[in-house]
């Protein structure tokens, strides 16, 4: 039994943000933003949720598997900018949905969060305990970043992706590799929300995203490749064999620093950050929906899939379409 993919779906926020919008706001450029990420627009919620987004992900993804909310056994969120601590992310999706016999949660790696969702769900559907999952990957990142630090704010946007996989006898997920290094957490980190305690100090620190951002680029150059090596191998396969790679989408200057380490066209790396910037754990669902939505993926296509940051995480997988 293979974890495959059967539908796709996403949402971006309608407000577009351009580099030259922000700096009206700050003292930044075009050129700088783009030169340095690859990073032209990116949409910012105004409106929009986390659990909204999501919400219109989810109905795209299932409408483009055709499965009803009543074939859904188990819907994976991950995201670091939920609406709330609780309910879950997930939980908000399954009541508007009406998946009412899922399991719903919520999970927490950063921007390897969607790949963290579907080695969770491929791990249930091998084991036998459930047959369709809905994972996606949704972040509201304007309302975490640092809106005060021109070198991590300029890089983020906001939106939502979802995939409804199934267990199938034929084709899916041939491998997996996924993995931490909690030691370097520091280097791309978020202390989240004040304390109110009356019996604690109360405590000033910001508490948005704050990056080593030349720390956090010498882990994804390293570790991405390695990963992926070690998951096409995994498959039998070689890069050559592999159609596309869907990378987590942070910077073009990451993305072809892989490209060249595994001696692979960078015509092979499909790209969404230019228009949304890093949307964390919904980067690589997003690009997955562009690329399925243009017809790029046809059946027994091998796409190789990463997503790294916070944490630190990684984790690849490569699927047959
Ligand atoms: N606009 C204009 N200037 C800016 C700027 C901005 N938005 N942000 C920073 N600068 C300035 C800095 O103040 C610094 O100026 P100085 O030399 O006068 O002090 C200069 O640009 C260089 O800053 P630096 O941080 O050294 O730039 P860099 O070449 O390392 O590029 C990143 C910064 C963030 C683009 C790069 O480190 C990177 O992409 N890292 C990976 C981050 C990432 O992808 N994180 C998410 C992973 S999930």
């Amino acid at each position: 039994m293979k974890t495959r993919i059967i539908g796709t779906g996403s949402c971006l926020p309608k407000t577009v943000m351009t580099n030259d919008d922000l700096s009206k706001y700050m003292d930044t450029s075009d050129e700088w933003i783009s030169s340095r990420t690859g990073i032209r627009e990116r949409h910012l919620a105004v409106e929009e949720t986390t659990a909204s987004m999501s919400i219109e992900a989810a109905k795209r993804a299932m409408e483009n598997a055709n499965v009803t909310a009543a074939e859904i056994d188990l819907i994976i969120l991950g995201t670091v900018s939920g609406d709330f601590v609780t309910p879950a992310c997930a939980c908000e999706v399954q009541a508007a949905i009406g998946a009412d016999r899922a399991v719903a949660f919520d999970i927490n790696a950063a921007c390897s969060g969607f790949m963290f969702a579907l080695n969770i769900a491929n791990a249930y559907i091998q084991a036998g305990l459930y047959r369709t999952a809905l994972i996606l990957g949704a972040e509201t990142l304007s309302k975490i970043v640092d809106w005060e630090d021109r070198s991590t704010c300029v890089l983020f946007g906001d939106g939502a992706g979802a995939a409804v996989v199934r267990g199938d006898e034929n084709c899916g997920m041939l491998s997996f590799d996924q993995g931490s290094d909690g030691a370097k957490g520091d280097v791309l980190a978020c202390p989240g929300r004040a304390n109110n305690n009356p019996l604690i100090k109360a405590d000033q620190t910001p508490r948005y995203v704050h990056m080593d951002g030349q720390e956090v680029y010498k882990f994804a150059v390293t570790t991405v490749p390695a990963s992926l090596q070690k998951t096409i191998e995994a498959a039998g396969l070689t890069p050559a064999d592999i159609d596309y790679f869907a990378l987590h989408q942070a910077n073009i200057r990451i993305i072809q620093s892989v490209s060249k380490r595994l001696h692979v066209s960078d015509d092979k790396f499909p790209i969404s950050l230019d228009h949304c910037g890093n949307i964390s754990a919904a980067s690589v669902p997003i690009l997955l929906d562009e690329m399925n939505r243009k017809g790029l993926l046809k059946p027994g296509m091998r796409v190789a899939l990463s997503g790294f940051g916070g944490g630190l995480t990684w984790a690849s997988a490569v699927i047959e379409w």
